[in-house]
């Protein structure tokens, strides 16, 4: 896409695009300043001039979740689980999350005979483990919970599967409403040190608790926005990193700091999350053309984090670039509340690849990118490598 964005950005960086009925936005000045006016610009689907409640359920959850809630009910929201996912209280959990990574790369590596597929053995089990954790689902729970996971993900992805295909989704997603529901209602009578009690005890400001529903959404959403995205930045990270210079597998290995550098550079080169949607609250005016209220905008993260006005070649991997104001995980009021969560495991998975292969380099020389709308990354990533004893 990213040719695509440099055109735009020059020659039509504020456009109405006729068949999605809306707007798109290119250049990072104009992004950025969208994302701090959350006023202006609403998250809530409903404030859309054509909005129609959606069939599915499932869908209309999610639309209670703080993802798509302005404030102040967003911070009410959001205020439930955040503690959860602060940089102090995940360090606790560190050198557990390494273990689970470094169990990944072991089966791997035992069976691979020097190939593996990045995605399928590491960079997508792995985040979809660390959740399960968190929320406290018991490891005899973590093969269902899995199967569940993989629907969410293919439902998120622009599949046309067929009616089977559709009743089997639905099916699985209510065995997993199910599952969360009595999960939740069991911690409400004995909590324990994990997620899914936070969201079931945590008093919010009129003395109650998430209702029955709010609390399955929350649990839906953590899983929805946590897992394919945190996939696609380590499967991309481990893309840059093999396209850059011959040795940068080999200057990053054991340095944190070089590594978290150049994890932040992926986040902005090849941004998991391409784009977001915003609500205009009003009439308003950017580059000329007038947005209406209740027109639907949608805001290019991955042009803003390419454009030429705000990083100095732009288009180019440097992997120790710093300052990098990257938009990769937004900004202001919704800012990725996993991105602690998320760079933790990027960190993580990398540093416990480089520990067990080297020589490593993408075997496979065709990439077919991943179906979901507006995540980039790809598919499956095979690589070959040497094992490192
Ligand atoms: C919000 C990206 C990982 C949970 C967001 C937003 C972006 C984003 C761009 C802003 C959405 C908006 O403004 O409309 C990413 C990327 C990730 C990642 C690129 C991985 C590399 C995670 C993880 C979790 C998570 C691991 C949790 C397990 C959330 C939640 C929100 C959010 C709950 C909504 C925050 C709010 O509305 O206040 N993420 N995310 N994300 N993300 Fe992430």
């Amino acid at each position: 896409p990213f040719d695509w964005y440099r055109e735009m950005r020059d020659d039509d960086p504020v456009r109405y695009d006729a068949d999605r009925r809306s707007w798109d936005v290119f250049r990072y000045e104009d992004v950025k300043r969208i994302l701090d006016d959350d006023e202006t610009f609403s998250v809530n689907p409903r404030l859309t001039s054509d909005f129609v409640e959606p069939d599915n359920p499932g869908e209309g959850l999610i639309f209670d979740t703080m993802l798509f809630q302005d404030p102040p009910r967003h911070d009410e929201l959001r205020g439930v689980v955040d503690d959860e996912f602060q940089p102090r209280t995940l360090r606790e959990r560190e050198s557990h999350f390494r273990d689970l990574a470094a169990d990944l790369l072991d089966d791997a590596v035992a069976d691979g005979g020097g190939r593996m597929d990045v995605v399928e053995d590491l960079a997508y089990p792995f985040p979809v483990t660390v959740i399960a954790e968190l929320l406290g689902v018991p490891a005899e729970d973590r093969d269902r919970f899995k199967r569940w996971s993989d629907t969410l993900v293919s439902a998120a992805s622009d599949d046309e599967g067929g009616e089977e295909y559709a009743e089997r989704q639905q099916q699985a997603q209510m065995e997993m409403a199910q599952y969360f529901v009595e999960a939740i209602g069991d911690r409400r009578e004995n909590p324990r040190d994990d997620l899914l009690s936070e969201i079931a005890t945590t008093e919010l400001s009129d003395g109650g608790t998430l209702s029955r529903e709010e609390a399955l959404g929350m649990c839906i959403l953590l899983l929805v926005a946590g897992n394919i995205t945190t996939t696609n930045l380590i499967a991309n990270a481990v893309r840059c990193f093999a396209e850059a210079d011959a040795d940068l597998f080999d200057r990053l290995r054991g340095d944190e700091r070089g590594l978290t550098t150049a994890l932040e550079e992926t986040l902005r080169y090849r941004s998991p999350v391409q784009a977001m949607t915003r609500i205009a609250t009003e009439d308003v005016t950017m580059r000329g053309e007038t947005i209406e209220e209740g027109d639907r905008i949608i805001v290019w993260l991955g042009s803003a984090n390419r454009d030429e006005r705000r990083f100095e070649d732009a288009d180019e991997f440097r992997p120790d670039r710093s300052p990098n104001q990257h938009l990769g995980f937004g900004h202001g009021t919704h800012y990725c509340l996993g991105a602690p969560l998320a760079r933790l495991e990027a960190r993580i998975a990398l540093g416990e690849l480089l520990d067990s292969a080297e020589d490593i380099r993408i075997a496979d020389a065709e990439l077919r990118p991943t179906r979901s709308s507006f995540v980039y990354g790809v598919e499956s990533l095979p690589i070959r490598y040497a094992e490192r004893s």
